[in-house]
């Protein structure tokens, strides 16, 4: 089988299309013919060599966490799926016995890990972690979920938010920010998205944000948010100088709920504005299966309409991964091995 593999860690220019020996399914694993997989912010740091996750002493590296396919084969003991079925798989890697995972929520287990190798005709997986897909529910839809809309979701149920409330998302045209701002709106909560790019925007508004702002430098943004309100909550994907910016403008007794550091690994507060306001800030990594399921019947009910903004063939990997690092997108980029 051919994948789209990680031979060089030094950014879109080391993804190649390899010949990998067709995978078998283990006890309790199944094999996937994949037919769309998103890429993520994710990959591209392990692509730059920028991410602990993979040993560059170790490559080719088969990266690609959101897979939807058709089962091909199941191992021994699996009766949740069966040859044929669509699926969608939950990239959590957990323990199941750790004191978190028996506390749970599942994505606080301390040993706590992604699936990778998605970027593939075939993949195989975990098949206790494969979610049927309804008919309804296309394979390229469904794999902007596992990542991108399923760490929105989780990060919106951790600010408490109920109709009515303002959420700002800085740097709303990707994958977690736009899923934020149109998970907002599934759930009546405002929302006021940024990018450095006015074009973009413009969709980002269509997509359901209530507020755009066009700028990238935090004392621009910090006065456009004021004109508009305090927001309730902040959902930072950006980390950097996104980080005091979103606590600066956010209400009295306001969360910010962070999942990312791409516009820098550290962040300075003003910590007496953090008490005396009585501000939380909460860390967030990914979400449930149960989460994830949700997601699934939201789409199926037409709640939500994920947005894809372009797909490529596995051949193109390379070129979607250099489409994001130019930031020329709203929304997911899926690449699709079954093509
Ligand atoms: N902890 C978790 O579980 C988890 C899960 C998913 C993602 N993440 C992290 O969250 C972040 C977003 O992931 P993603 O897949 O959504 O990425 P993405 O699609 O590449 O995000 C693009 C967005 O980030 C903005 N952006 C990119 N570089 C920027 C910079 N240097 N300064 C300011 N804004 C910048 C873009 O703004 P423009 O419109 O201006 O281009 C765009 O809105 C990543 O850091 C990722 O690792 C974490
Ligand atoms: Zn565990």
């Amino acid at each position: 089988m051919r994948a789209a593999a990680f031979t060089e860690l030094i950014g879109p220019d080391g993804v190649s299309v390899i010949e990998r020996e067709s995978p078998e399914p283990d006890r309790g694993e199944a094999t996937v013919d994949v037919d769309a997989c998103s890429i993520n912010h994710h990959d591209l740091w392990i692509l730059n060599g920028a991410s602990a996750m993979v040993d560059p002493t170790d490559l080719p590296f088969v990266s690609g966490l959101d897979v939807v396919g058709t089962v091909r084969e199941v191992g021994d003991d699996v009766t949740a799926v069966a040859p044929g079925d669509r699926v969608v798989l939950c990239p959590n890697e957990t323990c199941g016995h750790c004191r978190f995972c028996r506390e749970g929520p599942e994505n606080l287990c301390a040993s706590y890990s992604l699936y990778h190798g998605g970027l593939a005709e075939t993949a195989r997986v975990e098949a206790s972690r494969l979610i049927p897909l309804p008919d309804d529910v296309d394979a390229t839809t469904a794999a902007a979920l596992p990542t991108a809309y399923l760490t929105a979701y989780h990060m919106l149920r951790r600010a408490e938010l109920e109709p009515g409330d303002l959420l700002f998302v800085p740097g709303a045209t990707g994958g977690v920010g736009v899923a934020a701002v149109q998970l907002a709106d599934v759930l009546g909560v405002r929302s006021i998205g940024t990018s450095s790019s006015a074009s973009k925007l413009e969709t980002v508004a269509e997509l359901g944000a209530d507020h755009t702002i066009q700028g990238t430098d935090p004392d621009d943004l910090r006065s456009a948010v004021e004109s508009i309100g305090a927001p309730d909550a902040v959902l930072n994907h950006l980390g950097g100088e996104y980080t005091d910016l979103g606590m600066g403008v956010m209400r009295r007794g306001g969360r910010m709920i962070v999942c990312g550091r791409t516009a820098g690994p550290t962040s300075e507060i003003d910590i007496a504005d953090l008490f005396r306001g009585h501000k939380r800030i909460v860390g967030s990594t990914m979400g449930t299966q149960a989460d994830l399921e949700r997601l699934v019947d939201l789409v199926a009910v037409g709640d939500l309409s994920p947005r894809i903004d372009r797909t490529f063939p596995l051949d193109a990997t390379d070129e979607a991964f250099r489409t994001m690092a130019e930031r020329d997108t709203v929304g997911k980029l899926v690449v699709m091995p079954g093509e």
